[in-house]
C-alpha cells in the first residue's frame, strides 16, 4: 500500500530533480492558493517566453520590414529544435506554422492525394472533435470512405491513411504509436499522428516508431501561449512525394520571385501556407527550449509519478464518493492527464474552480480532467487538489451549482 500522506507528497517534491524549473514560470495566482491542473489545455507562461515576446516586439518596432530576412527562417529553425528536443525527428522534418487543425487538413489531403488507388481512411470515433471534423471534410472532398474504428485493430488493404491521436484528449490513454504505425505500413497505409497531448510530456519518437506524418499544438505541454502556432512533421523520404493542398506563396519555391504559377518549395517549407506568426514563434522557441532543457525522459518519469499519485488517491479517497477512473491504470498506457468520471462531473468542475480554487476542466459526458504537466506541477498540488475535491463532495457543495453548460468548459 502506497504511503498517501501529504508529508510523502512533500518528500517527493523535495527529491524532484526538476523542482527548480517551476520557478521559471509566472506563478501569479498561487498567492491565494490556486492549484492549476489544466496545463494540458493551456500551459503556464514561461518567464523566458514573456521576455522573448518582449524582445521580438521591440525588434518589430525597430526593424520593421527589414526584420524579415532573419524572421523567415524561424519556422524551420524552431521546427528543428522541436524535432531534436521533443519529437524524436530529424532536422528539416518539422515546420512550425498555422494551427493543428489547418496542419491536419494539409497533411491528410496530401496523404490521400499520394495514395489515389486506396479508398478509405481509418480514424478513432473518440478522437478530438477537430480531428474528426477535418477528416470528415477531407474524405468527403476526395470521395474516400471514412471508417471509424477504435485504435489497434487490423487495417484493411484499401486504407490510404490511419489518422489517430497519440494521447486521447478525454481519457488520457496513450496509443502504441510503433505498433499501430507498423500495422498501417503492413497494409500499405500511411500513419498520421496528432501529438498535441504528448509533445512535451511523453517521448514521441517519430523517427523510431516509423510515423509518416504528425501534427500538434504548442500551447499545452510546450507552454507557448493561447493560439500559439502549431507544428507539422513529414518523414523526409515522403517530402518530395507530398504536396500541400493550400498553395500559398510561403510554400512556393523562391517565393519572392513572385512567379506566375505555384511550384512547391523543396523540403518541409512546402507545407507553409501564408505568413507565419513571428511573435507566436518567439514563445514557441522559449517553450520548446525549456522542455529540451528538462529532458523528455525526465519529464516522462515525473509525469508518470504524478499520474500514479492521482490514481492511488482516486482509489483511496474518490472511488468511495462515486468516482470512476477514466484513464488506463497501466502507467505505460497513459499520458500526462487523468480523467475522473462522475455523473455530476460538470457541477463538480464548477465547484472546484469557484469554491476550492482548483482549476481542472470538464470533458463531456462525464469527465473531470486533471492535467499534471511535469515541468511545474508539484506532488503537493495533486495531493491538495484531491483533498479539496473529496471534501467538496463530502459536503455536497457541487449540488449548489446548476447543470447548464457554459460556452467554454
Ligand atoms: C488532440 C487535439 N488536436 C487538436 C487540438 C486543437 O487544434 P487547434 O489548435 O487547431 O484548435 C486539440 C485541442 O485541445 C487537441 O486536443
Amino acid at each position: 500500500m502506497a504511503d498517501l500522506t501529504r508529508a510523502r507528497a512533500e518528500a517527493h517534491d523535495n527529491a524532484d530533480p526538476l523542482r527548480a524549473l517551476r520557478g521559471r514560470f509566472v506563478l501569479e495566482g498561487e498567492g491565494d492558493n490556486r492549484i492549476y491542473l489544466d496545463g494540458n489545455s493551456l500551459g503556464r507562461l514561461p518567464r523566458e517566453a514573456a521576455s522573448r515576446l518582449a524582445e521580438r516586439t521591440a525588434e518589430w518596432g525597430e526593424r520593421l520590414v527589414t526584420g524579415w530576412p532573419d524572421w523567415i527562417e524561424l519556422p524551420t529553425r524552431v521546427g528543428d529544435l522541436l524535432a531534436e528536443g521533443v519529437l524524436g525527428a530529424r532536422p528539416g522534418e518539422v515546420l512550425v506554422c498555422d494551427s493543428t487543425t489547418v496542419n491536419l487538413y494539409k497533411l491528410a489531403h496530401a496523404a490521400l492525394a499520394a495514395r489515389p488507388d486506396r479508398r478509405a481512411v481509418v480514424a478513432d470515433p473518440d478522437d478530438f472533435p477537430t480531428d474528426r471534423y477535418v477528416l470528415e471534410g477531407v474524405c468527403a472532398a476526395r470521395g474516400v470512405e471514412l471508417r471509424w474504428e477504435a485504435p489497434g485493430g487490423p487495417i484493411a488493404s484499401d486504407v490510404a491513411l490511419v489518422a489517430l491521436s497519440h494521447v486521447s484528449y478525454r481519457s488520457g490513454a496513450l496509443a502504441d504509436m510503433a505498433a499501430i504505425t507498423e500495422a498501417a505500413h503492413r497494409s500499405g497505409a500511411l500513419a498520421l499522428w496528432d501529438v498535441s497531448h504528448s509533445a512535451g510530456a511523453v517521448p514521441v519518437e517519430l523517427e523510431a516508431t516509423g510515423a509518416d506524418l504528425a501534427v500538434g499544438c504548442t500551447y499545452k505541454y510546450l507552454n507557448a501561449g493561447p493560439g500559439s502556432p502549431a507544428f507539422l512533421y513529414v518523414r523526409s523520404p515522403l517530402l518530395e512525394e507530398l504536396r500541400s493542398p493550400i498553395q500559398g506563396w510561403f510554400g512556393r519555391r523562391d517565393q519572392f520571385r513572385m512567379g506566375p504559377r505555384y511550384e512547391p518549395a523543396d523540403g518541409i517549407e512546402r507545407f507553409h501556407a501564408g505568413t507565419p506568426s513571428i511573435l507566436g514563434l518567439a514563445a514557441v522557441e522559449a517553450g520548446v527550449a525549456l522542455v529540451a532543457e528538462a529532458g523528455i525522459e525526465r519529464l516522462r518519469e515525473k509525469s508518470v509519478a504524478l499520474t500514479e499519485l492521482i490514481v492511488d488517491l482516486h482509489d483511496a479517497r474518490l472511488a468511495p464518493l462515486g468516482f470512476e477512473l477514466g484513464t488506463p491504470r497501466d502507467p505505460t498506457r497513459r499520458g500526462s492527464h487523468v480523467a475522473l468520471r462522475h455523473a455530476d462531473a460538470w457541477r463538480i468542475t464548477r465547484a472546484l474552480i469557484e469554491r476550492a480554487r482548483v482549476i481542472p476542466d470538464f470533458r463531456g459526458p462525464d469527465s473531470v480532467r486533471l492535467g499534471v504537466p511535469p515541468l511545474y506541477t508539484r506532488f503537493v498540488d495533486v495531493w491538495d487538489a484531491v483533498d479539496r475535491l473529496a471534501r467538496l463532495l463530502e459536503a455536497g457543495e457541487h449540488l449548489e451549482f446548476g447543470a447548464e453548460l457554459s460556452r467554454v468548459t
